[in-house]
């Protein structure tokens, strides 16, 4: 009998025909909207693989409604989503789509920078809004990238491909990691600083870490206070490596210049959210890794991995096995 898959939105059609073969599939059949909970749980009672998405939290909870899961494969490179110790425990692989989105999610990063530093939303904003009158000497002026310096925290695939882009544009990058990455200063020209080194001397900081309990909050106001009152904050990582609260503070306040966020603690964040009444804020919805074709080599691989895992051939990307 064939294996039960159970996909947790919409997948193009072609990629879902490939496993079809091979499996049975069951698929929630919505794309801009996120399986609610209870059909989530109702659904994998007896699958042995789930792809999901970073929409859903994959909890013992879920797993127990599973007893039958083996494989779940994450439509995304970071998994914080899914209690990976729990699926161990379970002896349940747990996968992810590393690789493939790094380029296009070092694009978007860079983007949102220079969308912040030069204020780009606002001055179309400003102009679509009729209030553009004359030319004038300081109007929308904003912070210069050429020549900054970059201080990047999570200096792994993406982290290096932002430095990668960075070094075109004559940047001084420095970067804070968990370890030293020789090869990747070589190529990139960036230099390891202490975490604390790296937010005073900054004009820009990225934060490209996977998010864990360890980095929650990472960024909170004394990191905030160690910034220059020009300094540039850039999260396309995971909303909760910054407290929002502390954020906000430090914006309105003008400790720091601007933030650029592709990213929230809450996801969709709520439109009336302090956040977003801020003009030095420029703010996207976790759209990072979003152009075409990444978004079908993300699906490609997660379809592979499950595929890959159920069958025992093939390269898994696995994260605990
Ligand atoms: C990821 O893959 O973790 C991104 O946040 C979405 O592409």
């Amino acid at each position: 009998m064939k294996e039960k898959i159970y996909i947790t939105r919409k997948l193009p059609a072609g990629i879902v025909k490939k496993l079809e073969g091979e499996f049975n599939i069951d698929m929630w059949d919505q794309e801009e909207e996120a399986i609610p909970r209870e059909v989530l749980l109702e659904k994998v009672k007896d699958v042995q693989g789930l792809l999901c998405m970073l929409t859903e939290t994959i909890d013992e909870e879920v797993m127990d409604a599973a007893p039958g899961l083996k494989v779940i494969s994450n439509m995304a490179v970071g998994y914080n989503n899914i209690d990976v110790d729990a699926a161990t425990n379970r002896e349940i692989v747990v996968t992810n789509t590393p690789g493939v989105l790094t380029e296009t999610t070092a694009d978007l990063t860079f983007a949102l920078m220079m969308a912040t530093a030069r204020r780009l939303v606002e001055a179309s904003d400003y102009l679509r809004n009729g209030k553009w009158e004359t030319w004038s000497p300081m109007q929308l002026t904003g912070m210069d990238i050429h020549g900054a310096t970059l201080g990047i925290i999570g200096f792994g695939r993406i982290g290096q491909a932002v430095a990668k882009r960075a070094a075109g544009f004559g940047m001084n990058i420095l970067y804070y990691n968990r370890s030293q990455k020789p090869d990747a200063e070589r190529e990139t020209g960036a230099r390891f600083a202490e975490l604390n080194d790296v937010l005073r001397e900054s004009d820009f900081i990225s934060i490209l870490l996977p998010y864990s309990e360890e980095v929650h909050h990472l960024i909170s106001a004394k990191e905030l206070s160690l910034m220059k009152k020009t300094a540039v904050l850039i999260n396309t990582a995971r909303g909760g490596i910054v407290d929002e609260d502390a954020l906000y503070d430090a914006l309105k306040n003008e400790t720091i210049w601007a933030a650029g966020l592709d990213v929230f603690e809450k996801e969709p964040i709520d439109p009336s959210h302090p956040l977003l009444t801020l003009p030095n804020v420029v703010t996207l919805p976790h759209i990072g890794s979003a152009s075409i074709a990444t978004r079908m080599k993300m699906a490609e691989l997660a379809a592979d991995n499950l595929h890959n895992s159920l069958v025992g051939s093939g390269e898994v990307k696995s994260v605990n096995y």
